[in-house]
């Protein structure tokens, strides 16, 4: 059993600013809501707040987050960016990198074993199975940034059969590796790549962060179906748009190219299988 202490946690870090401040709680409501209101205190950028477990834990597009109790890392970030709330955007993909990374690293067999990739919008990945997901979520004054919460939850120990009848679409890295994993080794690096790719966002270079994220993404040049959330069709269903992923536009729009030969321009939405 591996320690997850704050103790533990800041023994290792490697980072500057993410993480200097770290609180974990036993149980918590959902881990943004607490930077939330952190932040709305003053509170410093960086302060990285962890749950063992979620009461209310949110997911993207207005779903729940189930984790099972001490077995995830449930973290949310308070940042306070410097760069235009335009590119609000690079924020969930550099979390998207930060994690696709720190797989890649955890490779047992290097290069071999894991093969993470990122499904537009942001979720990562393992073995084509969701092992991660991200929630940033920001407030503006005006037009400038108050902050943004950066929440992300990966699936560390959690075994097979307490994915229920989400086992074919969800995984977890001792489900992948066939052992226990350790928590602080994982939140470490992923806090450790997430700050050197938020200061080449501070500084304003963009492009090595998209052009990461876009290298792995498996989603472009496939077929794909697509839930948009906010929109509904002539009869009040929920509309889907199918056809083939062309590219992502800057503001992280997927544009697909329907059977009509149209394209569509995707903001937010969930990629299902075709
Ligand atoms: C998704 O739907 O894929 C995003 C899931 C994000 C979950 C994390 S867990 C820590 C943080 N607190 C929350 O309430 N949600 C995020």
């Amino acid at each position: 059993m591996y320690d997850y202490t704050p103790e533990a946690i800041n023994s290792r870090l490697t980072t500057h600013t993410l993480g200097r401040r770290i609180e974990l709680y036993r149980q918590a409501g959902s881990t943004n809501d607490l930077v939330r209101a952190a932040a709305q205190r003053g509170e410093a950028e960086g302060l990285v707040i962890l749950a063992e477990e979620q009461v209310a834990g949110r997911g993207r597009l207005g779903r729940r987050w189930v984790a099972p109790p001490g077995c995830c890392v449930l973290c949310s970030i308070l940042l306070r960016p410097r760069f235009s709330p335009q590119e609000a955007f690079y924020i969930t993909i550099s979390a998207a990198v930060a994690i696709y990374r720190t797989l890649k690293a955890l490779d047992p067999v290097a290069g071999g074993g894991f093969a993470p990739t990122i499904k537009w919008s942001n979720d990562v990945l393992l073995n084509g199975r969701k092992v991660a997901g991200i929630l940033s979520e920001s407030e503006f004054s005006g037009r400038d940034w108050a902050f943004s919460v950066l929440g992300f939850g990966i699936n560390v120990n959690i075994e097979r059969a307490q994915f229920g009848e989400l086992q074919d679409v969800a995984t977890s890295l001792s489900g992948e590796m066939g052992h226990e994993v350790d928590r602080v080794g994982v939140l470490t690096r992923v806090l450790s790549e997430l700050e050197s790719l938020y200061l080449l966002l501070q500084g304003g270079q963009f492009g090595q962060v998209y052009a990461e994220w876009i290298g792995a993404l498996e989603t472009i040049g496939r077929r794909v179906s697509i839930i948009e959330p906010s929109a509904s069709d002539d009869n009040g269903k929920v509309a889907r748009v199918e056809g083939t992923a062309l590219r992502v536009d800057p503001d992280g729009a997927l544009v697909v190219l329907t059977e009509a030969g149209v394209e569509r321009r995707v903001l937010a939405g969930d990629v299902l299988p075709r």
